[in-house]
């Protein structure tokens, strides 16, 4: 595997950030997800703010939502809203007809409602998340607890090799309080399938296959932008 130069990627998330927060405008409603790429646009929308901006803002995560406050971003209550106007998250892995893996960071299920409200749903990534097919990042699942052992099964069934994420030992808790299986189901030839399958599963309250979710990704490569939509 090409080892990927960190202050490149960096300079790249930073591009697709900037490149992304011009869609902003006065008054709207924005989504922010989570993770590195999301906080170069969180900085940035924060700049701007401060120049005089008029925005209000839904946040994927807790630290997203401490992130923008710092800046001065006023969050809105996810749970209220009806419509977002432009949204703008990262993603694991994406293909060019705009099927994602996200979930990496854990903030998946709220992700997908932000994506879902999103009248302008905006990816950004540096050129590593682009992929031919989705699957060699593993697909995280957000389960809840009571469900873990009949949701790990039905994952199994599906062909797909689960596990349980952990950090420093112990079960890592989504901001929802529920636990994510980290599930491999190698090169995945039919995302839109999968998905649906996975969708039929009680206590599966979240997968991170992004299917027709997604209005353009804007990919930065060395000093380009590729915009796929
Ligand atoms: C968070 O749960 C994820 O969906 C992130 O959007 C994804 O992991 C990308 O993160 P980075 O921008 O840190 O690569």
């Amino acid at each position: 595997m090409a080892t990927i130069d960190k202050t490149q990627q960096d300079a790249e998330k930073l591009t697709a950030a900037l490149a992304a927060v011009k869609f902003v405008k006065d008054g709207d409603v924005v989504g922010l997800g989570t993770g590195s790429t999301t906080t170069f646009a969180i900085k940035e929308l924060g700049k701007r703010v401060k120049e005089g901006l008029q925005i209000t803002a839904a946040a994927s995560s807790i630290r997203t939502e401490e992130l923008a406050k710092s800046f001065g971003i006023q969050i809105l209550d996810l749970g209220s809203l009806s419509t977002i106007d432009v949204s703008i998250d990262g993603a694991d892995e994406f293909t060019e007809t705009l099927d994602l893996i996200k979930g990496g960071g854990g903030a998946l299920f709220r992700e997908k409602i932000i994506a879902s409200l999103s009248k302008n749903a905006i990816i950004i990534t540096d050129a590593s998340k682009k992929v031919k097919k989705l699957g060699a990042f593993t697909v995280p699942i957000e389960v809840i607890p009571l469900a873990y052992q009949y949701v790990f099964d039905q994952v199994t069934e599906l062909s797909g090799r689960g596990q349980l994420r952990s950090v420093a030992h112990k079960p890592f808790i989504t901001d929802n309080g529920n636990l994510i299986i980290d599930a491999d189901f190698g090169l995945i030839d039919h995302p839109a399938k999968l998905a649906s399958d996975l969708n039929q599963i009680n206590g599966l309250l979240a997968h991170g296959l992004f299917i027709n979710l997604t209005s353009k990704v804007i990919m930065s490569e060395g000093t380009d932008i590729i915009v796929f939509e």
